[in-house]
């Protein structure tokens, strides 16, 4: 087993609040692994490679490493740079090749040698730690998740429609690829957030935690 509570799930369903949130109740190490695939596609960007099919060679130019839940590209945060809407697409397009997920595998499997762990993504229950000791997979519908993206950037050019319309490509393309598809795992807990606020998640996640002691 796995010292690792694993949060899969589609995008915008409040999986980084409610992680960071769960993390920090629980005392544990915080991991998005979504940044992962966004740091490699903005220094695709930024070095002019080609993001639709990327070599090996420029994926081991690539240093990821993780220092107290903060990772860093090269040894340096990129901060908000990998929160753009077109980050998250271009994340979206090199999350299919299989090369980029090989290379990332050992990446995300090494954050747990340290102790427990709270990672989050889309494949965490199914592919990169199947013996977690938690699996929890987090969803909502794509109205309430439109409307949660509307309600953290109320200043943003999109209309409520083109953010849903975002969204639903998103959900096709990670849950239609062939490698790693986002998909709940067998033994992963199911849990609709729609209804519900941040608090009662985390909560929720929590109860069956303690209901369900692992060593
Ligand atoms: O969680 P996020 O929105 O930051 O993820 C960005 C993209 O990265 C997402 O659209 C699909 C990909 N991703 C993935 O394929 N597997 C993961 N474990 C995490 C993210």
């Amino acid at each position: 087993m796995s010292k690792v509570v694993a949060i899969d799930g589609p995008a915008g369903a409040g999986k980084s609040t409610v992680a960071k949130l769960l993390a920090e109740r629980c005392g544990f190490t915080y991991v998005n692994t979504g940044s992962l695939y966004r740091a490699i596609a903005w220094r695709a960007f930024r070095d002019g490679v080609d993001i639709g099919n990327l070599p090996g060679a420029f994926l081991d130019s690539v240093d990821l490493r993780y220092e107290k839940g903060v990772l860093l590209v090269d040894g340096v945060d990129p901060g908000p740079a990998l929160r753009t809407p077109e980050c998250a697409a271009a994340a979206s397009r090199i999350a299919v090749q299989p090369l980029v997920r090989k290379f990332l595998l050992p990446v995300q499997r090494r954050t747990a040698e340290a102790g427990w762990i709270v990672m989050e993504g889309r494949d965490i229950g199914s592919v990169i730690f199947p013996d977690a000791a938690y699996k929890f997979f987090v969803t909502a519908s794509v109205e309430e998740r439109a409307r949660r993206r509307m309600a953290e950037h109320p200043d943003g050019k999109l209309s409520f429609e083109e953010i849903k319309k975002m969204i639903s490509d998103r959900d096709y393309q990670d849950s239609h690829r062939a490698e790693a598809p986002l998909r709940q795992a067998d033994d992963a807990v199911f849990v609709d957030t729609s209804e519900l606020t941040v608090e009662q998640v985390v909560e929720t996640l929590r109860g069956y935690m303690k209901k369900n002691p692992r060593e």
